[in-house]
């Protein structure tokens, strides 16, 4: 039996081609926002992080805020709406659902079965322990969603990462300390939505993809025919991407990677009169930007989609936004969004993200497993 726990790489300065990651610098605005009304918002400002007690005397240099504009008061009709709409992944050959229960879950992941703790699984496990203990790799430790823990591999050893490939993209599987894989598979929903949109555009479609992690769906919009922008605010999850986009020899495709907190990048594009035809968006409830930004999604998310739907272009496509692990119904991002997008046309749908069981070979549908809340704007 083995078990650890991996160091994070190096943060890369520069990509193996010698291009540098990108650090998007503000520059002089081309259009102001349409008027802003005066309504309530916390502000969103950049935050210096706190000192620790037992640190050094050195006193942390305040970071220089970075004002929020009100939000806008939108007119018009609300765009028409779905709901519930409940996207399901199922099973392929690269990624499923085994079996979930007693807050657990086994999936396939390429090559290796992977147990994780998972506490929508209320129910019984559907398969006898026999199947539960062939399982490659375990995650043991905090069970919150974001909580600290280590890998276990009853089998062998394994390394960190193993090859992997969603809808023709390859990309790192990868055992991090914080139990995720490096890649949430029930985004494949979006991923092929956005994927038909892209192919079947007829024109570049500029793609921004926020709070954007391993880069997996970077990737796919990418490898589509659209123009990408990535942002995240772990240099770790950049180089990651990075790395993925090497693994799939992609490095020639139009995409900026940029290491920034996700509200100071999109302030900064709506001043410059920056637009996309699609955005994904999908927050953590709480993070943190480079410079120690802080990200609450309860305070910041309306501000957010705000200027997102500013910097959504004339013939956008969708605005998709998926929520995880928050105390909220999928109406309160629903609701929000068509409020945000009064006077786009188009319609809101709004529901959850759910993997659904198959079974050990991929056959046998079972439970519906939850695992986010969504609301997207499409344009038609
Ligand atoms: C849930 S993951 C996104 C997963 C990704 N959409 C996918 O499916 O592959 C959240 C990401 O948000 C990033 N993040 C957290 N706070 C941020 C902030 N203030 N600005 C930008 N990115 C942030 C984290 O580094 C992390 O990569």
């Amino acid at each position: 039996m083995g078990a650890a726990c991996f160091p994070a790489p190096p943060a890369p300065h520069s990509t193996d081609d010698g291009r540098p990651i990108v650090k998007d610098r503000p520059r002089r605005p081309k259009s102001g926002p349409a008027a802003p009304v005066k309504a309530p918002v916390k502000a969103y400002v950049q935050k210096a992080p706190a000192a620790k007690a037992s640190a050094p005397k050195k006193e942390p240099r305040p970071a220089p805020e970075t004002p929020a504009r009100p939000l806008m008061r939108r007119e018009g009709d609300k765009p028409a709406e779905r709901v519930p709409v409940i996207l399901e992944t199922a099973g392929s050959d690269q990624y499923r659902l085994i079996d979930s229960g007693a807050g657990e879950k086994l999936e396939q992941y390429g090559p290796y079965r992977i147990v994780r703790p998972e506490a929508q699984a209320l129910w019984q496990r559907s398969l006898p322990d026999s199947v539960w203990d062939k399982a490659d790799a375990l995650f043991t430790g905090d069970t919150d969603e974001d909580g600290m823990g280590r890998w276990k591999f009853p089998k062998v050893l394994l390394g960190e990462t193993w090859p992997m490939q969603l809808l023709g993209v390859d990309f790192h599987g990868r055992f991090t300390a914080f139990r995720h894989v490096g890649v949430f598979p029930e985004q494949l929903a979006h991923w092929s939505w956005m994927k038909e949109k892209v192919e079947t555009a007829g024109r570049p479609l500029k793609v921004l993809n926020l709070f954007g992690y391993t880069g997996v769906a970077s990737l796919v919009a990418a490898s589509a025919g659209a123009e990408v922008t990535h942002v995240d605010a772990s240099r770790k999850a950049i180089g990651w991407a990075r790395e993925n986009q090497t693994l799939g020899r992609m490095d020639k495709l139009p995409i900026r990677w940029i290491c920034e907190d996700a509200m100071k990048f999109i302030q900064r594009e709506e001043r410059r009169g920056s637009k996309y035809d699609i955005i994904l968006a999908d927050p953590p409830k709480f993070g943190r930007g480079p410079n120690g930004e802080v990200w609450h999604l309860f305070d910041h998310l309306p501000l957010m989609l705000d200027i997102c739907r500013e910097i959504l272009s004339p013939k956008a496509i969708g605005l998709v936004l998926t929520a995880y692990s928050i105390r909220a119904s999928f109406y309160s991002i629903h609701e929000l969004m068509r409020e945000t997008m009064r006077g786009a046309g188009g319609t809101v749908e709004s529901g959850e993200l759910v993997i659904r069981e198959s079974g050990p070979d991929g056959r046998n549908a079972g439970r519906a497993l939850s695992t986010s809340l969504f609301s997207r704007w499409i344009s038609a």
